[in-house]
């Protein structure tokens, strides 16, 4: 990466563990301290892409705000390892125009602030994770926009809304965070065209449950599509991050000005950790998807279990959509169902809460890891401490819910596990 020690700005103050890492990967002496200060300083500039070299540095930075140099010259902006995930992310669903940001939060938040604006009506399912749900609200709240929160199956709801408000856009959860309902994004789609504001009107889709090499929304008929990258496409519970693909260049363009504008990119180092993972997205999932399918046959013929929800399962409300809109092999087989599913066990909170405790999984907000984490869905990600009841409800969510993402460990050791807690808890 060509450092040199003119690069030293300062002493860096560093932990052992970070300068094992920092050795291990610029292949240097980690007690030549010097040479691990040039690498965060060089980290550092790449972030801001500084030109030492650069002859006529006011000339080339004026060039830059003038739009007539499309370099990255400030992390704002654009860094070249966003551009470099970007490109990847965009790859995966056939386009070209992909934006990182710093959440999946900041990416719902730059699609409110760049396709709509103060007085517009949104519609958003209601079927949404806790958070979503109240940035959406803020944005009632604070943004002035008006959101009206539908039943994701209802057509006729959203078919009446739509000619009613003409809204700006209209916002799924496919599948949905815990009880992963599908869009029927090809339903909604027509329901858009046929309207009076079809030209006007975007379909978003929150795919975050179920990322690329398993579920297209785009090539199904969503304008945009985003995903906490956070979950999937880091895998490892580390990293932080967002990303929106669309194959419209206009809108784009337009998020490409709101993100700059409002500051919600993603940093440098946090873009190039998830371009490295994204390269063994399709094999985790797949796999995983696997995995979470013994599990969940095993979970719909347990006693103590009262009703598993699954797509890969019969008994799913979308099963038979899920098996039409979900990516197919050559052979014409679904690649994989996904590895989120969630089950309600037979007892009250406190005897689930003792279930989850028991099972020695790893309890966490988080989803999507290669390892499997467990999740209590009604004391976190949707509870009434952040929702109205109304809203726990209309998520489908219950007292009695635990939420389970799947990881890679055999799937023998993962039932071994549930089994325990199911003993365990009395
Ligand atoms: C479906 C869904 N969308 C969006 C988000 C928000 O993502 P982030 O935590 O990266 O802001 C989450 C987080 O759990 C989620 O599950």
């Amino acid at each position: 990466m060509g450092f040199s020690k003119d690069l030293i700005l300062s002493n860096t103050s560093l932990s052992n563990h970070s300068r094992q890492l920092l050795a291990q990967a610029f292949d240097i002496n980690p007690n030549d301290r010097a040479a691990l200060s040039a690498c965060c300083a060089a980290i550092l500039d790449l972030q801001n892409s500084w030109n030492p070299n650069e002859k006529d540095p006011i000339g080339h930075l004026a060039k830059c705000f003038a739009d007539e140099l499309d370099t990255p010259f400030y992390a704002r902006h654009k860094s070249p390892e966003g551009e470099h995930f970007e490109a990847e992310y965009g790859q995966s669903h056939q386009t070209s125009y992909a934006l990182a940001t710093s959440s999946g939060e900041a990416a719902i938040s730059l699609i409110i602030q760049g396709l709509s604006k103060t007085g517009d009506t949104l519609l958003v399912s209601e079927k949404l994770f806790g958070t979503s749900k109240n940035n959406f609200k803020l944005s009632q709240s604070i943004d002035g926009r008006k959101v009206i929160f539908v039943d994701l199956h209802d057509f006729s709801a959203w078919q009446k809304n739509i000619g009613r408000y003409k809204p700006a856009f209209i916002f799924v959860e496919s599948p949905s965070n815990p009880l992963a309902e599908l869009a029927d994004i090809r339903h909604l789609k027509i329901l858009l065209n046929s309207s009076n504001n079809f030209e006007k009107t975007k379909l978003i889709v929150d795919s975050t449950y179920a990322p690329a090499p398993l579920y297209q929304p785009l090539a199904l008929g969503a304008d945009i599509i985003l995903e906490s990258a956070t979950k999937f496409i880091d895998g490892q519970t580390r990293v932080t991050g967002g990303i929106i693909a669309t194959k419209d260049e206009a809108l784009f363009e337009e998020l490409f000005r709101i993100r700059n504008a409002k500051g919600y990119n993603q940093v440098g180092f946090n873009a190039l950790s998830l371009s490295y993972n994204l390269r063994s997205l399709n094999d985790r999932v797949i796999k995983q998807s696997h995995n979470a399918l013994t599990i969940a046959k095993y979970l719909h013929q347990h006693p103590k279990i009262e009703q598993v929800f699954y797509l890969g399962l019969p008994n799913h409300a979308q099963h038979m959509l899920a098996k039409k809109d979900f990516v197919h092999d050559a052979q014409q087989q679904i690649i994989g169902y996904g590895s989120m599913l969630a089950f309600t066990v037979k007892g009250d909170e406190a005897f689930t809460r003792r279930v989850g405790n028991s099972m020695n999984i790893d309890v966490r907000v988080n989803l999507g890891s290669i390892k499997t984490i467990l999740t209590h869905p009604f004391s976190s990600t949707h509870s009434p401490a952040r929702l109205t009841i109304a809203e726990v409800k209309a998520a489908g969510v219950v007292p009695n819910l635990l939420r389970l993402s799947i990881g890679l460990e055999p799937p023998e050791n993962i039932l071994e596990k549930i089994e325990f807690g199911l003993k365990q808890a009395q």
